[in-house]
């Protein structure tokens, strides 16, 4: 196999697919007594060959040798690196053709060290709305208490929208992070990413300091969605829902150039949100079904959408793939994503009816989270984005009446059966 240093791997001429990667990449089984799957390595620290091999392995490990950061050196201590953590690094990579990757103790620990290692105090975060809740108040509190501004984007679809947004948040200070959050959870709507590195790009020019365009790919990743080539500097992930996909483990990624991942693999270790060996263990696992996990969920989610638009007393329905023809968000769907994901919310009008259906399902558990193997549904005004005021979320467009739901891989006859009975009741 030959690796041509863009994450193309080929057999002779013949480049290989991830999925075919997913199983094997970035761990040879004789290193681990021909073991097939790669052991957990179980050691907070690792045996230095010699005392000076010691001293580069630590200088390239915090990030003090230039330009070798990543697993160019040998392995140190686990907050900084281990076996299980490189080999989730490496595949997840594959997906977006990144340079480099890091993993996380979760999505908030992917977020947030994205957010300090690129801005300072007097920097302004320019952000989409609606955004997952806590990525939402980390930036409009958190981050606040450190000096690190917060503005958002009122309409991040439309070139027009967003450069006015620039412009504003150009005036409240040095424009450092440009972070947009597409599809939105829980809306489902889309904002253009190729525009915004447009954005980023003049606005570099007006500030002599280009900001970094980070996308949360967590709805769309790593399948059908890949910001770094539509012009992202960073893709970042909550990997606890379709990468891990089963419910069953938090975690967090970021994905990109190796300039832009240096300051935050050098913060990572110091943050202390590093992941431990065991979780990357089932991340490993979990990305041999990835694609196929994701698929055939999306596929149930078009059919059940389809569905809710059929439904009396159902007042919309969000979901990428039913976009208005012609509309932005259709023109963003077709350019942007290969599939339309597995969430979506409608709106049942109020919280009462809402509540209603929701305690009245018996195969769509109640729950928050979403991309697991198991069809998973929330109310979000009063759990995910309960933290906000009603004003806030009804400007968003979040209003009682709505349901949020992640679609998972049972039959979709089963659960449109299961939402029928729940709607009847
Ligand atoms: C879009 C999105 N980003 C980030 C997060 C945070 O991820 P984690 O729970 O793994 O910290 C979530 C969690 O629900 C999310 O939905």
């Amino acid at each position: 196999m030959s690796n041509d240093g863009y994450r193309r791997i080929a057999l002779g001429n013949h480049l290989l697919h991830t999925e075919t990667l997913m199983l094997g990449y970035g761990y040879d089984p004789k290193l681990s007594e021909g073991s097939v799957k790669p052991p957990v390595f179980l050691t907070s620290t690792f045996t230095f060959p010699s005392a000076d091999a010691g001293r580069e392995f630590f200088d390239i490990a915090t990030g003090r040798a230039a330009g070798k950061i990543d697993s160019a050196g040998g392995l140190v201590y686990a907050r900084y690196n281990h076996p299980n953590a490189q080999i989730v690094e490496e595949r997840l990579a594959l997906f977006e053709h990144a340079e480099s990757g890091a993993v996380f103790a979760s999505g908030m620990a992917a977020i947030a060290t994205t957010a300090m290692a690129h801005c300072r105090p007097g920097d302004v975060i320019l952000f989409s709305q609606p955004l997952y809740g806590g990525t939402d108040a980390l930036f409009h509190h958190v981050l606040p208490q450190f000096g690190i501004k917060a503005h958002t984007i009122a309409d991040p679809a439309s070139a027009e929208g967003l450069r006015a947004a620039v412009r504003e948040a150009e005036a409240k200070g040095r424009l450092a992070l440009i972070f947009l959050e597409t599809p939105s959870n829980p809306l489902t709507t889309l904002s253009d990413i190729a525009v915004a590195a447009e954005m980023a790009d003049e606005s570099g020019k007006r500030q002599g300091h280009r900001p970094i365009l980070a996308v949360d790919n967590t709805l769309m990743g790593p399948l059908f969605q890949k910001p770094l080539q539509c012009g992202a500097d960073l893709s970042v992930y909550s990997l606890t829902k379709y990468v891990g996909g089963h419910s069953d483990l938090i975690a967090g990624g970021v994905l990109g150039s190796r300039k832009a991942m240096a300051p935050l693999r050098a913060l990572r270790p110091l943050l202390g949100g590093s992941i431990d060996p065991h979780t990357c263990w089932m991340l490993t696992r979990s990305m041999e079904t990835v694609g196929l996990r994701m698929s055939r969920a999306a596929e149930n989610a078009a059919t059940i959408a389809q569905w809710l638009t059929t439904r009396d007393g159902v007042k919309s329905v969000h979901f990428p793939a039913l976009a208005k023809p012609g509309s932005i968000q259709a023109r963003i769907y077709a350019k942007q994503c290969t599939g339309p994901g597995t969430l979506m919310s409608f709106d049942v009008g109020s919280r009462a009816r809402a509540f209603a259906i929701l305690d009245r399902l018996k195969i769509v558990k109640l729950a928050v989270s979403l991309g697991g193997t198991e069809s998973l549904t929330c109310h979000p005004s009063t759990t995910v984005l309960s933290g906000l005021s009603e004003e806030e979320r009804l400007a968003i467009g979040v209003g009682q009446g709505l349901i949020r739901l992640s679609v998972g891989i049972e039959h979709a006859d089963d659960l449109i059966a299961d939402l029928d009975q729940a709607f009847a009741g």
